[in-house]
């Protein structure tokens, strides 16, 4: 399959994707990175591993969602592409957008959804005692962070973890469970009923 990575930032969600991606029997080739910020840095990852890039950027379009969308969806669809990965791709996306890619495009989120949806939530999840915290691949739809469930990891939750042990535990999960959900997709093994995936016909 056909994938493009949409970052906002340094990418080291893509760069796993990459890495995966460079097995042999992968089912996913990642083909293209699109970044809404022309200095995200994960742009120079991507070339250095020879992946084509795109920038599309939002300040050109003002307060135009959906002309900012449709000019990021002819990129994909000039590349062919079949499957979306947003990887801390930190735009809002239009229903319209979210309605073209239904069921092909995947974000990776870092909390344990439905918990801590949106912004800051290491810190959310520290102020809150949780006492397990992770991340979460899901399927993207027109509510932030809403969207069916394709796979999660767990961390334990220490008495002395700060925001940033904590997130670099979350992030070592994100980089783990985010390729092994691409792969699944990709072998069209993710089915989604009544809002929810089922994984090879058993429910997530
Ligand atoms: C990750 O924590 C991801 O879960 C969130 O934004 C962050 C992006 O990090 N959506 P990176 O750009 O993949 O390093």
């Amino acid at each position: 399959k056909r994938v493009a990575v949409l970052i906002s930032g340094r990418g080291s969600n893509m760069a796993a994707l990459i890495e995966a991606a460079k097995a042999p029997d992968y089912p996913a080739e990642i083909v293209l990175v699109l970044a809404n910020i022309a200095d995200a840095g994960g742009l120079e990852t991507a070339r250095n591993n020879g992946i084509e890039t795109a920038v599309v950027d939002h300040k050109a379009f003002g307060k135009d969602r959906a002309a900012f969308d449709r000019a990021m969806h002819d990129v994909l669809v000039a590349h062919n592409i079949e499957l979306v990965c947003l990887a801390g791709f930190m735009r809002l996306l239009t229903p319209q957008f979210v309605a073209q890619w239904n069921e092909r495009m995947l974000n990776i989120h870092p909390a344990l959804l439905p918990a801590f949806k949106g912004l800051d939530t290491h810190k959310r999840a520290l102020d809150a005692k949780a006492k397990v915290h992770g991340a979460t691949v899901h399927f993207v739809v027109p509510e932030m962070d809403a969207g069916p469930i394709i796979m999660q990891g767990a961390v334990v939750v220490r008495d002395d973890d700060t925001e940033a042990t904590l997130a670099a535990r979350v992030l070592k999960v994100e980089h783990t469970i985010y390729p092994a959900a691409l792969k699944l997709v990709a072998e069209d093994r993710v089915k989604v009923a009544d809002g929810r995936c089922l994984i090879d016909g058993v429910a997530v």
